[in-house]
């Protein structure tokens, strides 16, 4: 079963505890929260404040992709927000061997993340300590972007790479999943989607947007 993390950025951020809630009841497995610095990225969203909001009103896995520099000043601020899984960019980490670590001292899972134009070789030594390695699908900084297609391929290669060393972690894709896109990704080897605009944006409501990502990769 492929698991389902709205990402909230695409929420009404009038009503984010009510948004929050209403993918949880709609099937939401996870929430996507995307923090963004204005520098490692173009665009500026939040930070531990509104993670600690969000986590007052659900229980949910709280998946904080964090499009940040230096993270690891922050990884502390987060965790006691109530993350539950901090992913890193590996652009933004020189020490990612100690960041993976730090977020892993906190009880939060740790994972990676590449922008497209990143090769996966850069994965081979950290592969094997992380919980979770996020795809960009985009290129970060904006919902509403339309899927990358050679993101496919991508998939398809670092599924191979996790198999081939018996890795549990999760493969997160992250850009553009729609009800076009979501069945090329999950025969490719995602285990969890991100969607934003697929799922709080459209006529129909969010439970029926997860039904229909469901329906469109049989997942
Ligand atoms: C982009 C973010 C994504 C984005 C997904 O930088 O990391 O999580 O919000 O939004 P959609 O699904 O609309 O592409
Ligand atoms: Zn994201």
């Amino acid at each position: 079963m492929i698991k389902i993390a709205p990402s909230i950025i695409a929420s009404d951020f009038t009503r984010l505890g009510e948004q929050a809630q209403e993918a949880v009841a709609g099937g939401a497995d996870w929430l996507h929260l995307d923090v963004m610095d204005g520098h490692f990225v173009p665009n500026i969203t939040f930070g531990p404040l509104v993670v600690k909001a969000v986590r007052s009103v659900t229980d949910i896995t709280l998946d904080i992709h964090l499009m940040i520099e230096q993270p690891e000043r922050y990884l502390e601020e987060f965790a006691h927000a109530g993350a539950n899984r901090m992913t890193v960019h590996v652009e933004t980490c020189p020490h990612l061997h100690r960041t993976v670590q730090q977020i892993k001292e906190l009880g939060c899972r740790a994972g990676v993340t590449l922008n497209p134009a990143t090769p996966l070789s850069v994965l081979t030594e950290i592969l094997p300590e992380v919980d979770l390695v996020l795809v960009m699908s985009v290129n970060p900084g904006f919902g509403g972007q339309s899927y990358i297609p050679a993101s496919t391929a991508k998939i398809a290669r670092l599924r191979a790479m996790l198999d081939a060393i018996g890795s549990p972690a999760e493969l997160e894709v992250d850009g553009g999943i729609n009800v076009e896109t979501i069945a090329e990704a999950a025969q490719a080897g995602v285990s969890v989607v991100v969607a934003g605009s697929a799922v709080f944006r459209g006529e129909a409501s969010i439970g029926e947007n997860i039904r229909q990502l469901r329906e469109a990769c049989d997942c």
